[in-house]
């Protein structure tokens, strides 16, 4: 929260976006606007080969292909560019922040992003890093029973193999031990107050191919609006964009609720959706003063944040609110 003081630049995230904060900083520091902060940190994220849930190294669908989803959203004017289900380009945050820059239109998918990334010049290659195959590989040896990839079989066991294995991305990672989990978003703002937001994932690991979940999607998995804030999601992503729950947080501080309430009323909104496969949804929301705050329908989630007059990040829990509206608040 803030003290009254000017926040910004400032930096608010999910915690693997860490290995990108030196950069955004800099960036915001230096005067650059904050999209692109935003869209600096999550592309480093996008390259750290140990984080198997966004960019380079995330855990594949039920393909054994690496699909991306990402999105960029100015506060300053509301265009957002976005890309979903995209392979074989490891910085899928930059090709959206292209798609926002160069087309009439917002979201591209599947192979017309890929041509897209192609026309723009940007690199293809592999981002099955063999630590990710591996671990795809022994969950489904485990628990498709002896219906391995490639075998016509599997190719009409899919919908069943999808409800039983596909894992929000959140869920993956923990199981599988790795040290930076789940969805990346980021929210800048800038020197002038600004605000932009920047997401990418791989989305859920085992999933159907085609899947896509909220983070590329504007007002699911991210939203900005510099006359009120701005907010995104990590976390069940089928949830987030049912609820529409980051345009939410800013709409109810449209409507006038101050921050935290905002985001507590985007995190019932959540208790409201029947889901068979409902799970954790955290919030990440700065107000146009630069207040911050996480929030979640799950206990133990952190986030990560940082202003020009810090020297690193800083870790802060997340409030969970639980089904009856209560927030319990836990010591930093
Ligand atoms: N929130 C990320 C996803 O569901 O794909």
């Amino acid at each position: 929260m803030s003290d009254g003081r000017v926040t910004h630049p400032l930096l608010v995230a999910s915690r693997n976006a860490d290995i990108g904060f030196a950069a955004g900083m800099e960036l915001l520091r230096a005067g650059a606007p904050a999209l692109d902060a935003a869209v600096a940190v999550v592309q480093r994220v996008e390259d750290n080969p140990k984080d198997h849930t966004v960019g380079y190294g995330g855990l594949p669908n039920l393909h054994g292909d690496v699909e991306l989803d990402a999105m960029v959203m100015d506060g300053s004017t509301l265009k957002a560019g976005a890309v979903a289900a995209l392979k074989g380009f490891r910085h899928p945050v930059v090709i959206a922040r292209k798609v926002l820059e160069t087309l009439p239109h917002v979201l591209l998918a599947g192979e017309g992003a890929a041509e897209f990334a192609r026309e723009m010049g940007f690199e293809e290659e592999s981002l099955l890093t063999d630590e990710a195959r591996t671990i795809w590989k022994r969950r489904l040896e485990a628990e498709a029973d002896g219906l391995p990839p490639g075998v016509a079989r599997y190719y009409r066991h899919m919908a069943r193999l999808a409800r039983s294995l596909a894992k929000d991305p959140e869920a993956a990672a923990q199981e599988h031990g790795t040290d930076v989990t789940g969805t990346v978003i980021v929210i800048a703002q800038d020197h002038a107050g600004h605000l932009a937001v920047a997401t990418s994932t791989s989305g859920w690991a085992w999933k159907y191919p085609g899947r896509v979940g909220d983070t590329p999607i504007p007002g699911a998995g991210g939203y900005a609006d510099n006359r009120y804030g701005a907010a995104g999601c990590t976390g069940r992503g089928e949830m987030a964009m049912r609820a529409v729950t980051a345009r939410s947080v800013v709409l109810y501080m449209k409507m006038g609720l101050p921050l935290w309430s905002a985001a507590r009323e985007a995190v019932l909104d959540l208790y409201a959706l029947e889901d068979e496969f409902a799970s954790g949804v955290t919030l990440y929301a700065v107000d146009a003063h630069g207040n911050h705050v996480g929030m979640s329908n799950q206990e133990g989630r952190t986030y990560i944040f940082q202003t020009a007059h810090m020297t690193a990040p800083a870790e802060r829990p997340c409030i969970f609110v639980g089904p009856d509206g209560r927030w319990h608040i836990p010591s930093s």
